[in-house]
């Protein structure tokens, strides 16, 4: 296990009624803050009203930025520093999904600097002062609820890039499971991807001596196969959406990566897929993730493979390689079984950029993955993704 440095500085208020906690806490941040939300699912569910109720009994003044899109574009985070100066605002509360969360992180550093907000997405070492992020949570995801990313889009530059640091963790998150009863099965699903995606991304490194860290991906990964399932059938089933939330915040807040190298490979993938064509990021990652697997499996990275085979789907017979290839197939099966794809054509993705996003994603960290990944290699991928 390498050395590491632990800092999950974000406290959860996890749990029925914990919406309580919201007021009064981020009144001690600021009497001024920005609500930050999506397209109005907030608003069908009732959560709107109960946060605003919060929000005036603690007596804090606020303003709105609504309409934050699935990949939120810079156009939002630019707005959203606008209001925030002209309304001399103090914190930032996000109510939503990774989306709202996201955008809130980076209007809270575009708030403190004096440039163009894109500069921070294009370089997370500018963030030097962030106004303080809250959350609600309403989607089992991203995990943006506990850790310092934020993911945002230029699509006119077909540009989907990940920023954030220390300072844009946020300081608390209000995670009550069943503000995620309303989110409809494709999100589940998707979110469910998104997850599993994060702790793959940990999961698969040469670190051989973090048995810990293994373990705990293993247990997120078995918890997603047990629930995702359970929440599409039974969407008002707590315990479901309760253990699919925590494990979203589990599978990237840094527990499942501290004392590794870890190094995401098909993330780069998706957020090109992403940016070129929009589609749902978890959506992404479940078509990907499968053919990723069959490209890396050789020799060298069997030893992960049955681990992952033997762990996760009790996968016992066979030779070491039979082990490998059936947990390969499981993990394709499991995600068609929640009705996600399993290749580009049906989220309409054809040849056209195929090259382009190669390049890019080899640029965006593939090169530096679990297996290296050039740009003839990603383009391998995606061909077999077609
Ligand atoms: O916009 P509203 O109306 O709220 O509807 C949203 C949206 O349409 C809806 N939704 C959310 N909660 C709901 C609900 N509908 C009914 N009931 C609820 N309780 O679901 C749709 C998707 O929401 P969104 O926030 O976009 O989803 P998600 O949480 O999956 O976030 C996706 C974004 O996060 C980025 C992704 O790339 C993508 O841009 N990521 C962020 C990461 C991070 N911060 O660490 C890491 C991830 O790898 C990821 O890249
Ligand atoms: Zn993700």
């Amino acid at each position: 296990m390498q050395n590491f440095y632990y800092n999950i500085p974000t406290q959860i208020y996890f749990g029925k009624g914990q919406i309580e906690n919201l007021g009064k806490n981020l009144k001690k941040l600021s009497d001024r803050a920005l609500l930050v939300y999506g397209g109005g699912s907030i608003k069908k569910s009732g959560l709107y009203d109960k946060v605003t109720e919060q929000l005036e009994k603690a007596g804090i003044v606020w303003q709105e930025l609504s309409g934050v899109e699935p990949n939120p574009r810079i156009e939002s985070v630019r707005k959203g520093v606008e209001i925030c100066r002209e309304h001399g605002l103090g914190a930032v509360l996000a109510v939503g999904g990774g989306s709202a969360i996201d955008c809130a992180k980076v209007v809270a550093g575009g708030a403190c600097y004096d440039g163009d907000s894109w500069d921070l997405v294009m370089d997370r070492t500018k963030i030097t002062k962030a106004l303080p992020v809250v959350s609600v949570l309403t989607l089992a995801a991203t995990g943006s609820e506990m850790d310092e990313y934020a993911v945002i889009s230029d699509l006119g530059k077909n540009i989907k890039k990940g920023t954030g640091n220390e300072f844009t963790k946020p300081v608390f998150s209000i995670m009550d499971p069943e503000y995620t009863f309303s989110v409809p099965e494709k999100q589940t699903a998707a979110g469910t991807a998104d997850i599993m995606s994060h702790t793959f991304e940990n999961y698969f490194t040469e670190e051989k001596g973090a048995y810990l860290q293994a373990r705990f991906c293993e247990g997120i990964l078995k918890t997603c196969i047990q629930y995702a399932p359970v929440a599409m059938k039974e969407p008002e089933n707590y315990e479901a959406r309760a253990n699919l939330m925590w494990s979203a915040s589990m599978a990237i807040n840094g527990l499942c990566s501290y004392g590794e190298n870890t190094a995401w490979s098909v993330h780069p993938m998706e957020h090109e897929l992403s940016a070129f064509y929009d589609i749902t990021h978890g959506v992404g990652l479940a078509i990907l993730t499968p053919y990723w697997m069959e490209y890396v499996l050789n020799e060298t990275t069997l030893w992960k493979f049955v681990e992952y085979g033997k762990n996760v789907w009790g996968i016992f017979d066979g030779t070491d390689m039979e082990i490998a290839r059936e947990a390969i197939l499981k993990t394709r099966e499991f995600f068609n079984s929640i009705g996600l794809p399993s290749t580009l054509r049906e989220v309409g993705i054809d040849k056209t950029h195929l090259d382009e996003m190669a390049q890019k994603a080899a640029e965006g960290g593939t090169q530096k993955g679990f297996m290296p990944l050039d740009k003839e290699d990603v383009k391998k991928i995606l061909e077999m993704a077609l």
